[in-house]
Formats: C-alpha cells, sequence, structure tokens
C-alpha cells in the first residue's frame, strides 16, 4: 500500500522563530517516517510583501539548512524551492476561477497584513490562500502539520478540492490539518495575546532561532507575567501560560508536568529555566545550520534532487486538472 502524503511548507520571509519551530518543524521531524512528505521553502508566498530580492535568496538557503539541521532527512523527504515548480503557479490560476472574492477577503491573516502593509495591498496578498492550497492539492496531500494560525487557509483548501471535484469530478484528495495541541500557538514575550511573529516590531517580542544564548536568556528574563506570583496555566495568565507552554515544548515535557517543576519557584527563577532550555535546545541545531550553510554544494544537490521529485508528482496532478478543465493537451 502507498505511504499517505504530508505536506507543509514555511515562508523564507524573516529570521524564524521558536514559533515557527514550535508549531510546524519540529512536528514533521517527528511525522517523517510514517509518510511521504514534501517539505517546501514557500518563497512565491514570501513576496506578497515587499521582499529584499538578494536576503530572500539567501534566507531559503538559510530555510533549508535549517530544515535539515533540524533533523528532516531528504532520503526520506522531498525539500523545495516552491518557484522552482511552476505548476504551484499554474494550478493557482485553476483554483482562482473556482475561488470567491468573498471568501478571500474574510481570512484573517489577508486582513491583518492588509492593516499592516496598508500602502500595498496587492491581489498576491488576498491569493495567497488559493496559492497555499494549490501547494497541498498538487500532491495529493493527506495530512497538513501547521501551527494554529494557518486552521482557516487549510479549511480553503479543502472547499477548493471539494468544490473542484464536485464540478468536474474526483481530483483531489481532501487533505487533513495537523496541529498538535502543545506549541500551536507561541505568543510574544511582550504581548502574550498575540502570536510571536517574525516580523514583530519589538525586538524583545519574538525569540528567533538565529539568536545567541545571552540573547535568547535576556529576552526571556524581559518576558512579560502576570501579577500574583503563582506559575499555572490559565486563561487570565497568558504570558505565564506562553512561557510554560514554551518551556513543555522544549523539555519536551507536558504544560501540567513543568507546572508541577515550578510549584513554589519564583517568576525569575522560572523565566531563566525557559530562556535555558530553549537555548540548550537551539545550540546544536544552529551548529548544524552553520556547518550546513558552509557546504553550498550538498545543499544545492538536495534542492535540485527535490524539485525534480516534486516537479513529477506535481505534473502528474497538474495534467489531470487540465484534462478536466477541458484545456487542449494535443492529440
Ligand atoms: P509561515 O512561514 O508564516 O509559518 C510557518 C509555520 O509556522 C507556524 N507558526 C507558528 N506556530 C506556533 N506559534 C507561532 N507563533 C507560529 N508562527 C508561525 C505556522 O502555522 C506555519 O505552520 N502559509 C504558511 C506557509 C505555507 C504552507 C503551505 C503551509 C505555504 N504553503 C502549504 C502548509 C501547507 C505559513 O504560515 O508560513
Amino acid at each position: 500500500m502507498e505511504n499517505k502524503v504530508l505536506y507543509s511548507a514555511v515562508q523564507p520571509s524573516g529570521n524564524l522563530t521558536i514559533g515557527n519551530y514550535a508549531g510546524a518543524i519540529r512536528n514533521w521531524v517527528a511525522l517523517q517516517n510514517g509518510y511521504d512528505c514534501f517539505f517546501a521553502m514557500a518563497d512565491m508566498h514570501a513576496i506578497t510583501v515587499k521582499q529584499e530580492p538578494a536576503l530572500l535568496r539567501r534566507r531559503t538557503l538559510e530555510l533549508v539548512s535549517l530544515y535539515l539541521a533540524c533533523g528532516i532527512d531528504p532520503e526520506k523527504c522531498t525539500l523545495y524551492v516552491q518557484s522552482q515548480v511552476p505548476q504551484h503557479a499554474e494550478l493557482t490560476w485553476v483554483l482562482n476561477s473556482i475561488a470567491y472574492v468573498g471568501e478571500m477577503e474574510r481570512m484573517t491573516q489577508f486582513k491583518d497584513k492588509s492593516r499592516k502593509h496598508a500602502d500595498n495591498i496587492n491581489m498576491g496578498l488576498m491569493d495567497y490562500p488559493v496559492l497555499m492550497a494549490a501547494d497541498i492539492l498538487l500532491y495529493q496531500t493527506d495530512l497538513v502539520p501547521v501551527g494554529a494560525d494557518q486552521k482557516q487557509h487549510l479549511e480553503i483548501a479543502r472547499d477548493l478540492a471539494s468544490r473542484f471535484n464536485n464540478r468536474y469530478g474526483e481530483t483531489f484528495r481532501v487533505p487533513e490539518p495537523y496541529i498538535m495541541k502543545e506549541g500551536a500557538k507561541i505568543c510574544s514575550l511582550q504581548e502574550p495575546d498575540k502570536k510571536m511573529s517574525k516580523s514583530d516590531e519589538n525586538p524583545n517580542a519574538s525569540v528567533f532561532l538565529s539568536d545567541d544564548r545571552d540573547t535568547i536568556i535576556r529576552k526571556f528574563k524581559r518576558a512579560v507575567t502576570d501579577s500574583g506570583n503563582e506559575i499555572c496555566a490559565s486563561e487570565e495568565k497568558k504570558g505565564v501560560t506562553n512561557l510554560l507552554t514554551i518551556y513543555a515544548t522544549f523539555k519536551g515535557c507536558t504544560v501540567s508536568e513543568a507546572e508541577k517543576e515550578f510549584e513554589g519557584k519564583g517568576y525569575g527563577d522560572f523565566k531563566l529555566a525557559v530562556g535555558e532550555v530553549v537555548a540548550d535546545a537551539l545550540a546544536p541545531i544552529q551548529a548544524e545550520q552553520q556547518r550546513l550553510l558552509a557546504d553550498k554544494g550538498y545543499v544545492s544537490s538536495v534542492l535540485k534532487a527535490g524539485q525534480e521529485r516534486a516537479f513529477k508528482a506535481a505534473r502528474k496532478t497538474l495534467s489531470k486538472v487540465y484534462r478536466k478543465v477541458g484545456f487542449y493537451q494535443g492529440d
């Protein structure tokens, strides 16, 4: 029997945060053995907000190196750059004709980014979820591991798959989201009711995967905690809950185990312990990423093999789609 297909991607649009790691990449490593995995650098998504071209190219290579350093095995998984597989753009165009403007305008991320980039509300920004659906559907994906913020986009991908299948006959597998309970939403260290983001203007709000030990510990020391002095997770204690979640994800324990560990301790010790656990977990990943970045030949060979595999799989689905919608494909 064929393995199930797992698909996910990250935009190479900034320094990745521990949120990207906890909500996405970390889970991929655990899942890669049971599935046929495709992991992309979503550079086409990234240009929906302004990017510095040379930096985008560099970040794409940093991202592949990071995937590898985190333990993604290129023998088991297909690692590739989205823009190197033209079928993503081609399927997006077809799906655009069954996607409604109204449903795109309702997307939370579109609304947020429109507010944040009011001088650049471009068509790509609105079409972002359709491109994401194309990514997923091209590979006949069963499972999509993402953080909680992507749930709405996955619903769109599912809707578009079913809508297409109803209109043209069975073509796409309808994908399922896979959102881990712990780590699905890591929040800002400064405003713990907001998600931690690559593009936060406050330098103390996000911990980057590239931060050194001192920076990590300093950021956690400055993290906002709540009134009172009890270290327990609750709706009213968003700051402490976020820190407990981060501790648990990086330590590999549950939040309630973490609560027990810090019973009776003060905020100062707690924040230092969270910083240390994160710094300890990131140190070997950072070292391996640097080693890989220096090995350009290896990284580009991984991407070349990935492109070939992704292209083949994507071409198969796209030619089926073109046939279904009635595009002439030669006699
Ligand atoms: P991106 O690059 O914004 O985020 C990459 C992944 O990181 C997760 N994530 C978080 N998880 C927990 N806490 C946070 N604070 C946090 N911030 C980000 C995101 O949920 C995501 O899983 N649009 C996608 C990229 C994409 C994609 C796809 C994903 C393009 N095509 C196809 C899956 C399938 C995105 O959010 O990228």
